[in-house]
C-alpha cells in the first residue's frame, strides 16, 4: 500500500539502455547543440581540437551528427558513425555515415587522422575496449578528441521525455584518473583534460546559466579530453 503511494507520489524512471533510449530520443534529437550544456561543451571541444583542414576525421557515435556537421563545414573529410539508425537518420545525408558499434570500428587501422566523439563514452562500460579500438584507426600520432559528463554530476540522471514518459540513459560516469588509466592502455598519450563549468560571466549574460548556477554553484559538467595516439 505504503509503496504504492509513494510510486504514485514519486514515480521511478525507468532507465533504459542507450541503444533503446536513442531509438526513443531520436525523433526529439536535433543536429546541433540544443541545450545550455551542449554549446558550452561544444565550444571546448572545438576549441581543443587540431586544425581539421583537408584531414580525415572520425565522428564516433555522431548522434544527429553536430559535430559531423561543423567538421564537414570546417573542411574536414568527415565519416560518422552511431550504432542508432534512428539518430543517424537525422543526421545530414550528404556525409558518409555508418552504422556500427564504437566497441568494433568498421575501419580499418590507420585510417583516420583525427577522431572526435561527444558525450558518449559514458555510454560504454568497457571504455578502454572503445578506445582501443580508436586507437586502432587512428594514424599513428593521430589526434583524439572527446567529452563526456563530468563525475561531479555522477549523482545526476541523464533524462529524456518520449512518448510522454520520462526516461533515463543508463550512463557509466568516471574520474578523471579513470580516464586516464584507460587512454594510456589504450595506446593514448592524454594531453589536456578540462573541467567545463557554467561561468560567472556566462551567467550574467545568459538567464538558463544563472539558473544553473542558483541550483547547482560552480559544478563542472562535462570533462573535455584530448589525446594522441602514442
Ligand atoms: C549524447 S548522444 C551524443 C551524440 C553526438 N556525439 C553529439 O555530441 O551530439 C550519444 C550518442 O552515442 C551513441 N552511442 C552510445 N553507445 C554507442 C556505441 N556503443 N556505439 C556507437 N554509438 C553509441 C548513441 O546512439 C547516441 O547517438
Amino acid at each position: 500500500m505504503f509503496s504504492r503511494v509513494r510510486q504514485f507520489l514519486f514515480p521511478r524512471i525507468p532507465e533504459l539502455a542507450p541503444h533503446e533510449a536513442y531509438r526513443l530520443w531520436a525523433e526529439d534529437y536535433p543536429p546541433y547543440a540544443h541545450n545550455l550544456l551542449m554549446e558550452i561543451e561544444e565550444r571546448a571541444m572545438t576549441a581543443l581540437l587540431p586544425a581539421v583542414r583537408g584531414k580525415r576525421v572520425l565522428d564516433v557515435a555522431c548522434g544527429s551528427g553536430r559535430y559531423a556537421r561543423w567538421l564537414h563545414a570546417n573542411g574536414a573529410h568527415v565519416s560518422a558513425l552511431d550504432f542508432s539508425y534512428e539518430m543517424l537518420a537525422r543526421s545530414d545525408r550528404s556525409l558518409a555515415r555508418a552504422q556500427a558499434d564504437m566497441n568494433a570500428l568498421p575501419l580499418e587501422s590507420g585510417a583516420v587522422q583525427v577522431i572526435v566523439c561527444g558525450l558518449a563514452v559514458g555510454h560504454v562500460a568497457d571504455m578502454e575496449r572503445a578506445l582501443r579500438e580508436m586507437a586502432r584507426v587512428l594514424t599513428p600520432h593521430g589526434t583524439l578528441v572527446y567529452s563526456d559528463f563530468h563525475a561531479a554530476t555522477r549523482k545526476w540522471k541523464r533524462t529524456f521525455r518520449a512518448q510522454n514518459q520520462t526516461y533515463a540513459v543508463q550512463h557509466f560516469p568516471r574520474h578523471q584518473a579513470e580516464h586516464v588509466a584507460a587512454l594510456r592502455k589504450a595506446g593514448f598519450v592524454p594531453e589536456t583534460f578540462q573541467a567545463v563549468h557554467v561561468s560567472a560571466e556566462l551567467a550574467r549574460v545568459d538567464a538558463r546559466a544563472q539558473d544553473f548556477r542558483d541550483r547547482w554553484g560552480d559544478t563542472p559538467v562535462a570533462l573535455v579530453v584530448r589525446a594522441q595516439k602514442s
